[in-house]
C-alpha cells in the first residue's frame, strides 16, 4: 500500500467508523442521564439491614459513584422457595439508589443457586473430571448444560426482566458471573456427542479429520466419543473446547433472550469476563451480548501498564467497541499469594487507564465486605463500621474527574493503526502440545504488543477473521490454527496491501487441530515466498543477529528458507545446534503493495523493540500524540469531532510531555502546550471542548 492509498483508505475507514460511533452512542445514556462515564461499585443490599442502606447509598453519592450493581449472587433472597419470588426489597434498593443519582446494573443470580433448588434437583450440580458432584457452601456449583438448571435460571431471569425491565433507573444486565466451571456427567457427555454429529455430519468425516486411524482410535458410534481435556486426540480437544463455548453461549441465550423479551431495548445486556482466562472462546459467547465488560484485578504486585492494557485491547475487540470494567480491586484483593495494596494514587491512575483504554465505566469490587462469607478480607471503599476507608477520598477524586470530563470523552473510542490477531484455538493448541514446558502463548502475544504499543500508543486486539483493511500493521503472533477463512483474510489483507506480521508458531494447525500439509506458515507459504524447514524447542537461547540488533531468541527457534528471489532474510541465527547457524530467523517480502513478514525466534525484549520500530517504519504507524518520554502512557480516544488523549505516568520521577499543538486540560482547566506529571499523574487533553 502506498502512502496516499493508505492515507485515503485510513480516512476512508475513520469516517466510516465515526459515523458509526454516533449512530451508536452508549445504549445506557440513550435510555437515561446516566454519566457517559461511569464510577461504580458492587453493592450487596440483600447483605444488610435495609436501615443501613440510606448511609451506604449517600457516602456513595459523595464519592460520585454513579452505578450499582446488584442482584448477581443474591437468588435465595429473590426466590426462598420454588415459584415463591420476592423482588420488593431488590425494588426498594433501586429506587433508594436512584434518589441518590445512581443507576442499577442488575446480576442475574445464577452464579450461586439457593440450597433448595440443588437438594431438590441434584442433577443441577456439576460434575467433576472424576466424577465428583459439586455441594452447596460455595458458589458456581451448577450445571451449564443441565436443561432443568436452565429452566429455573430462566424464570429467575424472566421475573427480574419483568420486573424492571422498564425501570429507567436500570442500565442493563449482567447474566451470571465469570462464566468458568463445566460439567463431566453423563448427560453432558452425551451433548457433546450430539454436538459433534450435528458439526460432523458423519462419522467418517469425523474419524478421518481426526485422523482416528492413529492408535485405533476409529469411531463407529457417536456414543463412544469420549471427553478428554488434556491429553487426547487434538481434534477431540478442540472440539470439546468449542462445545464448552457454544454452551455457555446457549446458557447465556437462555437467560438474555426472556430478559431481551421482557425489557427496553435501550437496556444492555452483559457478563463480566476474565481477560485471559481460556476456559471458552470469548468471541463466540460475546456475539450475543451489547457490550462486553470484564473484571480487571491485579492481584499481587502493581499495575503493569502494557500487560493490563493488553488484557483491556482484548475485551475491546469482543465487540469492537467501547466496553466496561464490571469489577475492579479498590486497592486490593484476598486470593493472591501476598494481597498487597496498590499504591496511594495507583488506583486512579489504573481507573483512568482503564478509561483511556475504551472503558466507559469503572465499577469497584467491592463497596464493604460482608460480616461473614468467603471473602471478609477483600479490599472494599468503606469499613465494617460502614465509615470510608483511606482509599475513598481517591477514589472520590475518581468520581469527580468522570463527572468533569464525561461530556468531553462522550462518543469517544480508541482507534488503531496496529492490530494484533488473537485466538482460542491458536491458544488451546499450543497449550496441549506445548513442546517446551514454558511456552506460554499470551507471553508470546505480549512480547509483540509492548513494544508495538509504546510506538503507536494504541493497538486492537482482534479475532483473526476481523476486517483488517482499516490497519496499517497486523501481527498475529503464535497463530498456529488457520481455519480457512482465516488464511483467506490474511492473504487478502497483503494482497490488498496491508503488512502482516506472523510470529512463531503461525499457520501449523488446520481447523481441527490437525497438521497443514503444507509446512508453516501453511496456506500463506507461497504468498511468504518461504517457510519454516524445522522447528526447535530450545533449552538454552540460542543467539539471532540482523536488521533487530544481535539478541538471543529463546525457547523456540525456527529455521526459515527464502525460497522466492524477492524474499529478504532479516535476521539470522548465530552458532548454535549446527542446524540453525547460519540460517534465516526472520524474513519478509513485498507482495504488490502490501507485505508478509515471518519472525521464527522469540526475540529479547531489546530486539523485539527494534523489530517493532522496523515493523512500525515499514508500515507507516506513527505514535498518535508524538514521542513521549519512558513510563508515560498516551491513550487516545476519537470523536466526531474531536481528540482526547488520557495521559497516565507510570515513570519513577516527574515527566514533562510535549504536545504536538495546544490542548485543553480537562481536568486541571486551561490551554496547555506542555504537561508535567509525577508518578501516577493523570492527565485528560482535548483537541476542543
Ligand atoms: C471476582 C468475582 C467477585 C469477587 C471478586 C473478588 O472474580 O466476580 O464476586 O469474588 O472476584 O476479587
Amino acid at each position: 500500500m502506498n502512502g496516499s492509498t493508505l492515507q485515503r483508505s485510513f480516512h476512508f475507514v475513520v469516517a466510516v467508523s465515526l459515523v458509526g460511533l454516533c449512530l451508536s452512542s452508549p445504549l445506557w445514556s440513550q435510555n437515561s442521564s446516566a454519566p457517559p462515564i461511569l464510577l461504580g461499585t458492587a453493592w450487596y443490599p440483600e447483605q444488610w439491614p435495609e436501615a443501613q442502606w440510606e448511609s451506604d447509598l449517600s457516602l456513595m453519592e459523595k464519592a460520585g459513584v454513579r452505578m450499582v450493581r446488584v442482584g448477581e449472587f443474591a437468588w435465595s433472597r429473590m426466590e426462598p422457595s420454588e415459584g415463591h419470588y420476592d423482588l420488593d426489597w431488590l425494588d426498594r434498593a433501586v429506587a433508594a439508589a436512584g434518589k441518590h443519582g445512581i443507576y442499577a446494573v442488575l446480576g442475574t443470580p445464577t452464579a450461586a443457586p439457593p440450597a433448595w433448588l440443588t437438594q431438590k434437583y441434584p442433577e443441577t450440580l456439576r460434575v467433576d473430571k472424576e466424577g465428583h458432584r459439586a455441594e452447596h457452601g460455595n458458589r458456581q456449583q451448577f450445571n451449564w448444560a443441565n436443561p432443568k438448571y436452565r429452566e429455573l435460571a430462566r424464570k429467575i431471569a424472566e421475573q427480574m426482566a419483568k420486573r424492571f425491565g422498564r425501570n429507567s433507573l436500570v442500565l442493563g444486565w449482567q447474566i451470571d458471573n465469570e462464566y468458568a466451571e463445566v460439567s463431566f456427567d453423563p448427560e453432558t457427555r452425551s451433548q457433546f456427542q450430539q454436538w459433534l454429529k450435528a458439526r460432523y455430519g458423519t462419522l467418517d468425516s469425523l474419524n478421518v479429520r481426526w485422523t482416528t486411524a492413529y492408535w485405533s482410535q476409529t469411531y463407529s458410534s457417536w456414543d463412544q466419543v469420549p471427553i478428554e481435556t488434556d491429553y487426547g486426540n487434538p481434534g477431540l480437544l478442540l472440539s470439546w473446547q468449542r462445545f464448552v463455548s457454544d454452551t455457555w453461549r446457549s446458557y447465556q441465550k437462555n437467560q438474555l433472550d426472556v430478559i431481551r423479551a421482557n425489557s427496553d431495548p435501550r437496556q444492555f445486556i452483559t457478563t463480566n469476563m476474565m481477560g485471559w482466562f481460556d476456559g471458552y472462546d470469548h468471541y463466540t459467547v460475546a456475539q450475543d451480548l451489547d457490550l462486553a465488560a470484564w473484571d480487571d484485578y491485579v492481584g499481587q504486585g502493581h499495575l503493569d501498564p502494557a500487560r493490563n492494557g493488553a488484557t483491556h485491547d482484548l475485551t475491546r475487540g469482543f465487540k469492537q467497541k467501547n466496553f466496561w470494567v464490571m469489577e475492579t480491586q479498590p486497592g486490593s484483593v484476598n486470593w493472591a499469594p501476598i494481597n498487597n495494596s496498590l499504591d496511594k494514587g495507583e488506583v486512579r491512575a489504573m481507573a483512568w487507564h482503564d478509561v483511556g483504554h475504551g472503558a466507559d465505566a469503572v465499577s469497584y469490587w467491592q463497596w464493604r465486605s460482608a460480616l461473614n462469607g468467603q471473602e471478609e478480607y477483600h479490599g472494599t471503599l468503606v469499613g465494617a463500621d460502614s465509615t470510608p476507608v483511606p482509599l475513598y477520598s481517591e477514589v472520590q477524586q475518581i468520581g469527580q474527574e468522570f463527572a468533569r470530563a464525561g461530556s468531553v470523552l462522550a462518543g469517544t473510542s480508541p482507534r488503531s493503526e496496529v492490530a494484533i490477531l488473537h485466538s482460542y484455538d491458536s491458544r488451546w493448541a499450543i497449550q496441549w502440545q506445548k513442546h517446551n514446558k514454558d511456552y506460554d502463548p499470551v507471553e508470546e502475544l505480549i512480547s509483540y504488543y509492548r513494544p508495538l504499543r509504546a510506538i503507536s500508543q494504541s493497538i486492537d486486539v482482534l479475532p483473526p477473521t476481523a476486517r483488517l483493511e482499516r490497519y496499517k500493521l497486523v501481527v498475529a503472533p503464535g497463530l498456529n490454527v488457520f481455519s480457512e477463512s482465516t488464511a483467506k483474510n490474511l492473504a487478502e489483507y497483503v494482497q490488498q496491501g496491508g503488512h502482516l506480521v506472523l510470529g512463531q508458531r503461525s499457520g501449523m494447525k488446520d481447523d481441527d487441530n490437525g497438521l497443514q500439509p503444507a509446512r508453516q506458515p501453511g496456506p500463506l507459504v507461497e504468498l511468504l515466498g518461504g517457510r519454516v524447514e524445522q522447528y526447535y524447542a530450545l533449552a538454552d537461547p540460542v543467539p539471532v543477529a540482523g536488521k533487530f540488533g544481535s539478541a538471543q531468541g529463546k525457547q523456540w527457534a525456527e529455521l526459515l528458507s527464502a525460497k522466492a528471489d524477492d524474499v529478504e532474510v532479516l535476521a539470522r541465527y548465530g552458532k548454535s545446534n549446527g542446524w540453525l547457524d547460519g540460517q534465516p530467523a526472520a524474513i519478509t517480502r513485498r507482495v504488490g503493495r502490501g507485505r508478509i513478514t515471518y519472525i521464527g525466534a522469540w526475540l529479547d525484549d531489546a530486539a523485539m523493540a527494534a523489530a517493532a520500530k522496523w515493523m512500525s517504519e515499514v508500515s507507516g504507524v506513527k505514535p498518535a500524540l508524538g514521542p513521549v518520554p519512558d513510563g508515560i502512557e498516551v491513550y487516545p480516544r476519537y470523536g466526531e469531532n474531536r481528540e482526547v488523549y488520557v495521559i497516565v505516568s507510570f515513570a519513577k520521577r516527574e515527566e514533562t510531555v510535549t504536545l504536538p499543538a495546544a490542548m485543553v486540560d480537562v481536568l486541571a482547566g486551561g490551554t496547555k502546550q506542555t504537561v508535567s506529571l509525577p508518578r501516577y499523574g493523570v492527565a485528560v487533553l482535548s483537541s476542543t471542548h
